[in-house]
């Protein structure tokens, strides 16, 4: 059974996001999607939120999972038996930063690869930031998040609500 780790912040999972764990799931028997805290951010929504999302957007796939963690993620790997890490990689700026938890990753459990899905050109653009940007100001996310979440993450995010 290979099983993959889609690590992320997911705050919140845009459909850049979706369109990588999509990819991830044809290509391995199981994929956990794992929320994990990212000490450089300070997040907007909780786990549990980050989580209950991810479950609405994920549920007509049958092999994906998702759980969150708040330790290293390649303990994480070590515990769940996972093979891999998957990551979408959309333009040369998410490189440096990717390529170095890639070459942590592999020194602290050598028995995980991490995998880089070249994200869909549509998505290039899109970040978890940039749709909290926007919509912070009431503007119109469709397009940039998974329609069944949208209202969620709208109101949610609107300034001074
Ligand atoms: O979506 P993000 O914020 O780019 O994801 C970064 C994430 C969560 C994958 C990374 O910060 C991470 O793996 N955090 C877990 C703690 C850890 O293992 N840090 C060392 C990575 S080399």
């Amino acid at each position: 059974m290979r099983i993959a780790v889609c690590p992320g912040s997911f705050d919140p999972v845009t459909l850049g996001h979706t369109d990588i764990i999509n990819r991830a799931a044809k290509l391995f028997d199981e994929v956990i999607v794992l929320v994990t805290e990212n000490s450089q951010k300070n997040a907007s929504f909780t786990v549990d939120e980050r989580m209950e999302m991810l479950k609405i957007v994920t549920e007509g796939l049958d092999n994906v999972v998702v759980a969150s963690n708040n330790g290293l993620l390649a303990n994480y790997l070590k515990d769940t038996g996972a093979c891999a890490i998957v990551k979408g990689l959309r333009a040369v700026s998410d490189f440096e930063y990717e390529f170095q938890q890639a070459l942590a990753n592999k020194k602290l459990y050598p028995e995980a690869e991490t995998v880089f899905l070249v994200t869909n050109s549509e998505n290039m653009y899109l970040s978890s930031s940039i749709v909290k940007e926007i919509a912070s100001y009431g503007g119109n996310i469709k397009g940039f998040v998974p329609d069944v979440i949208l209202k969620k993450i709208s109101n949610r995010l609107i300034k001074g609500l």
